[in-house]
């Protein structure tokens, strides 16, 4: 009679502590950090809501402005509200993930993705706001690489969130 009234608390447990994972992961989707490394997938993650209804064309007002510094590029953020959540990354021509990004700021981290270079990808710590205009500095591997283009992902709150356009820059 024990065995089998502790045999079935864990069973109810087990199923408590599953529909508290599944609770927890729709509430917030990923707070912590992008659950992908690619902008195209957020488009099937949770932040997309029930047959994408989520989805939202435009750019929301958000927008990415490149700029050369000497042997760096100055990429910046703006947009008309702080966000909590982004995924960023710069493609060369071939659509491979490169460079470097140089980390200054509490409110990103890296993010280990496929591709050339170690910190080729920044995402969020946490939802904290992160205000505008932010500017990362981002550092090819490769000083004649051509052409390159920025992907990104921001999140104002869980179903709020958008593509930012691509912006291509060149290495000349
Ligand atoms: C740098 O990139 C250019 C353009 O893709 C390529 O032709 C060249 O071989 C690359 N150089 C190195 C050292 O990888
Ligand atoms: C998400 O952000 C939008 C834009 O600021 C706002 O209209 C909406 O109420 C917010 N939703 C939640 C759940 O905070």
């Amino acid at each position: 009679m024990e065995k089998m009234i502790s045999k079935k608390s864990l069973f109810i447990f087990n199923f408590l502590i599953i529909c508290l994972t599944i609770f927890t992961y729709y509430a917030d989707a990923w707070p912590q950090h992008a659950g992908t490394c690619d902008v195209k997938k957020v488009d099937q993650s949770p932040h997309a809501g029930d047959n994408g209804a989520n989805i939202v064309k435009g750019d929301g007002g958000y927008k990415i402005t490149t700029k050369k510094e000497t042997d760096k590029y100055s990429i910046t953020l703006n947009g008309p509200e702080p966000i909590h959540g982004l995924l960023i990354y710069v493609d060369n021509k071939d659509g491979t993930r490169f460079g470097e990004f140089d980390l200054d700021n509490k409110l990103l981290q890296y993010k280990s993705c496929e591709g050339i270079g170690q910190h080729n990808t920044l995402t969020h710590t946490s939802k904290d706001p992160k205000t505008f205009p932010l500017e990362l500095k981002w550092k090819p591997d490769n000083s004649s690489f051509g052409e390159a283009v920025v992907r990104s992902v921001v999140v104002v709150n869980f179903s709020h969130w958008f593509h930012l356009e691509e912006v291509k820059f060149n290495s000349s």
